[in-house]
């Protein structure tokens, strides 16, 4: 990971938030390479969801009325608990300082609290599940727990609930009549739109409305790069449905959206199901999957996809007073459907897909030796920078040739042109990127208009017509 996240920085994806300042924790900027991956990634998803013809668009303020937080349930529920380190003052969330605690330390906590128990050996999964099973009465067992910043044992205090929201004023008075909240999803946007993009579409049930915008949340631990941010993009999709034909609907969804992933390279492998247990749904769902990726800190989800059955649309219509039925022309009735949503984090996707490409392997040098190369594996689609252009030498008219080049593609495509250094070098610093084309003008370019063009991942040449250059890439890219 940690070469990674020094890549991203050296190469302008990914800059620490506010760095010379000494950075703001779980805030995070998008260089010059990472901004166009992030776009190309958000692109590929609306393209995905909007080109379909049951699908509408729509962007969302993120400063809503306070009371759809009320009616969403996350002034009541989106909470962590939270303890304090009486003597260091450190913040935990209650559930990851137990969860992240060794499994010498959780034998030590047993033996503590169940004395006579744990004396001998004991397997350690047997050892995880006791932990687990105790660590619900937080009560119980916090009074055995160190505190990992100073080492300290009992100082922690009462676990007290911590809403997640980010709360600010609206005006000049801050009141709480004047306090609203940075949203902490996308989807309320939709469901007080539901009625809004029906009518001005004229879309008929099932259809959906798809978002991307920003989200914030509080979290209390931030942690893994991009991983867990206060401030990070959503790519929500909210597909409505009538009841009945809700769970073949997430079934088609769930397909769908391993699909997308797959589709942009993804290694299978590293993706995976997990179903969350009916005791630990969120207060809205009926059935929740997440897909999930094999990070190197461990497996992550990276979108959800819910049954989140009536209860936004319902929670709206109470609170607000306002009617959010669907009137069906063909049944001549009126109902509240059912929601499926599909919701990926565009940020931690990104992640995903940079470590997903990040390889080291061994390559010819020009000296006929080995070397060592970083290459980013970014599918052509989402990659920063679709080609660079390097004349061989910077004379005999090669630099003028290329700029031809440069000219003739820059209108379509995001293109760079190199001409200092080695080829070689050249290559290696376009594959650290995961550029996937270099076009080479050299001597034989003046004779008969060709180019060599060299694919990133197999390093495989071909020698191409310059001017077939737009419609070669028009096919590779499109
Ligand atoms: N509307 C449903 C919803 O927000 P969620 O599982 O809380 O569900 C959906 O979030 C996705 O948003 C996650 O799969 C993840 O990709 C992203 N996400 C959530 N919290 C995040 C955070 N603190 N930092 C980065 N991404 C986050």
């Amino acid at each position: 990971m940690d070469k990674i996240v020094s890549l991203a920085k050296r190469r302008g994806f990914v800059f620490q938030s506010s760095e010379i300042y000494g950075g703001l924790n779980g805030c995070w900027d998008y260089g010059p390479l990472g901004v166009e991956m992030l776009n190309n990634l958000k692109q590929q998803w609306w393209r995905e969801m909007t080109f379909r013809s049951d699908v509408e668009g729509l962007d969302a303020s993120i400063l809503m009325h306070p009371r759809v937080w009320e009616a969403s349930g996350h002034v009541e529920n989106f909470t962590d608990p939270m303890v304090d380190c009486r003597q260091c003052k450190a913040r935990y969330r209650v559930d990851t300082l137990l969860d992240e605690l060794s499994l010498k330390k959780k034998k030590d906590i047993l033996r503590e609290l169940r004395p006579g128990k744990f004396e001998g050996q004991q397997k350690d999964e047997v050892i995880a599940a006791e932990f687990e099973k105790i660590s619900g009465d937080a009560a119980k067992v916090l009074p055995a727990v160190s505190c990992p910043n100073c080492g300290n044992k009992g100082t922690f205090t009462e676990a007290r609930k911590f809403n997640l929201m980010f709360k600010t004023f609206v005006g000049s008075v801050e009141d709480s009549s004047a306090a609203v909240f940075l949203r902490p999803e996308t989807a309320q946007g939709i469901f007080v739109n539901f009625l809004n993009v029906q009518a001005a579409s004229r879309q008929k049930i099932p259809f959906g409305i798809a978002q991307i915008g920003k989200a914030f949340r509080n979290e209390i631990n931030t942690k893994n790069f991009l991983f867990r941010t206060r401030e990070f993009e959503q790519m929500e999709m909210q597909f409505f449905v009538k009841a009945g034909t809700d769970d073949e609907w997430f079934e088609y969804w769930r397909e769908q959206r391993m699909l997308w992933f797959l589709n942009l390279g993804m290694t299978k492998e590293k993706l995976r199901w997990h179903q969350h247990p009916k005791d630990k749904l969120a207060h809205y769902a009926k059935d929740a999957h997440d897909i999930e990726y094999e990070f190197p800190f461990g497996w992550g989800e990276i979108e959800g996809v819910h049954n989140r059955t009536d209860y936004d649309l319902s929670r709206h219509q109470e609170f607000s007073k306002k009617g959010l039925e669907y009137f069906d022309e063909e049944s001549k009735s009126k109902f509240v459907p059912y929601v499926i949503e599909t919701s990926a984090g565009a940020s931690r996707s990104f992640m995903a897909f940079l470590v997903n490409a990040y390889h080291e392997e061994e390559a010819p040098t020009g000296e006929g030796g080995v070397e060592t190369r970083v290459v980013l594996k970014i599918h052509p689609k989402l990659a920063p920078i679709k080609a660079a252009l390097f004349p061989l030498v910077n004379r005999d008219g090669m630099p003028e040739a290329t700029r031809a080049i440069e000219a003739d593609l820059r209108p379509l495509f995001r293109v760079f042109y190199d001409e200092s250094g080695a080829v070689g070098r050249r290559y290696r610093r376009q594959d650290e990127i995961g550029t996937p084309y270099c076009v080479t003008v050299d001597s034989q370019t003046a004779q008969d208009q060709t180019v060599t063009v060299r694919e990133r991942d197999s390093m495989k040449q071909e020698r191409i017509s310059s001017q077939k250059l737009r419609e070669y890439f028009s096919n590779k890219l499109s």
